[in-house]
């Protein structure tokens, strides 16, 4: 079908799951406060920190990229060739910088994403993850697509 019930009942905070819609992998994270404090830390460092490219929905068109803050779904597909990053969302992990605080990273060439989902510059992918259409169908219960 063309869309994809979620239940995100069991989704703890600091937790991501992945559903596979259109064969793709869809990721929904639930974000903790300090999760969501830490983001606008990045913004200097990003390509598109308002992402003024439209790669959402209108209404994840805002600083957390989702309708609600805490819960943030995202296609789980690098925007350079396609790899699927991994969910890095550790504080000042060794291999990342010291001035990462939670996101994603990508394995093929490098691309850093955070936890919006908004790609740092100087690396190859061109743009922020793409967010598809979803919905809340009840508090526990998405659709997406
Ligand atoms: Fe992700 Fe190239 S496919 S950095």
């Amino acid at each position: 079908g063309a869309s994809v019930e979620v239940d995100i009942s069991k989704l703890e905070p600091g937790q991501k799951i992945t559903v596979e819609w259109r064969g793709k992998p869809v990721w929904v994270v639930k974000r903790t406060p300090e999760m969501l404090s830490l983001l606008p830390k990045n913004d200097p460092k990003l390509a598109d920190p308002t992402s003024s490219v439209a790669h959402q929905p209108e209404y994840a068109k805002n600083a957390t990229r989702s309708i609600k803050p805490e819960i943030w779904i995202a296609e789980g597909v690098c925007t350079h060739l396609g790899c699927s990053p991994t969910f890095r969302p550790d504080l000042a992990p060794a291999d990342l910088g010291a001035d990462w605080v939670g996101g994603f990273y990508c394995p093929c060439h490098g691309s850093k994403f955070d936890l919006a989902g908004r790609v740092f510059a100087g690396v190859p992918a061109p743009t922020n993850l793409i967010i598809p259409e979803h919905k809340y169908l009840s508090d526990t219960m998405l659709l997406v697509g």
